[in-house]
């Protein structure tokens, strides 16, 4: 079951790929300016996390096989899926290539990283379109931030080949979280109660994709966090702006909150219950 109206997410899917063709496209070869990469010195931390956004994004294939699947029956949603995978590739592409062409990795070192990388699997966190759509905008959202905060300190530091690699990439990543609200907007419209508490549900659960399959996770963690990437700075710069755009309050996710809790208490009890042989099933408004 997708939840969602086929002939919407064909027409919001053709307007986000004619203004993706027309407008954002961008190319790794000819549109950044790797002249700038010899002899360039960056700050170790910046490398990093240069490096775990590369590995992050490196986890293509597993996001659009997973994916690919959960929406196959749905055609808006699974071509839109297509470009987005091309989008996140060039992404992964970009970033290896600055780590190499900067002297900063050796292309067999990459090579050595991305078959570690790949030894291990992503999963999908959700398994309803619904919940990977609200997954999606979060995580879309929360990715453009990042990059915008790089884009920054990229451009401070005066590494202008960075702030570019990280300028074309956060537009993409904006581009990709409007899509995933415009979707939840018409999840909104058609259930409201129900997407509400998907919403919820996956804001309770979020976390970044593959950032715990990286190798030496917790240093990259810690870098992130002395860069200034905060629980405040992803309250105001990621929820709000999303819950505001979707016309979601605050009051209406405690309520969706306390529903399921109230939900999972009910199903505890019954299960106790049925366990001890004396079951006693309940309901619940
Ligand atoms: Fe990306
Ligand atoms: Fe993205």
């Amino acid at each position: 079951m997708t939840y969602l109206d086929e002939k919407q997410i064909y027409r919001k899917y053709m307007e986000f790929f004619e203004v993706a063709e027309r407008k954002r496209r961008w190319s790794v070869f000819d549109d950044l300016p790797w002249e700038l990469a010899e002899g360039l010195d960056p700050d170790p931390d910046a490398v990093l996390c240069a490096e775990t956004f590369c590995a992050v994004e490196s986890y293509m294939p597993d996001y659009v096989g997973e994916g690919l699947n959960l929406v196959r029956e749905s055609f808006g949603q699974a071509w839109w899926h297509v470009n987005w995978g091309y989008e996140e590739a060039k992404h992964a592409l970009a970033l290896r290539e600055y780590l190499v062409r900067t002297g900063q990795r050796t292309a067999d070192q990459m090579v050595d990283f991305e078959t570690g990388l790949l030894n291990r699997r992503w999963t999908l966190p959700f398994t309803t379109v619904r919940r990977m759509v609200c997954y999606g905008a979060l995580q879309e959202k929360t990715t453009w931030m990042i990059y915008r905060h790089r884009l920054a300190a990229a451009r401070a530091a005066g590494d202008a080949l960075l702030a570019s690699i990280y300028r074309y990439i956060s537009r993409d990543e904006a581009a990709h979280g409007g899509f995933y609200l415009d979707v939840i907007g018409t999840c909104l419209s058609e259930d409201r109660d129900g997407t509400v508490a998907d919403l919820q549900h996956v804001l309770t659960r979020f976390t970044m994709p593959a950032y715990d399959l990286v190798p030496d996770y917790e240093e990259r963690v810690r870098v992130m966090r002395a860069i200034g990437i905060t629980r405040k700075i992803f309250l105001r710069e990621v929820l709000l702006p999303i819950l505001g755009r979707l016309g979601v309050d605050r009051r209406e996710l405690a309520r969706a909150a306390a529903a399921e809790a109230a939900a999972a208490e009910a199903a505890a009890e019954a299960a106790a219950g049925a366990q001890g042989g004396q079951a006693t099933p309940r309901t619940r408004a």
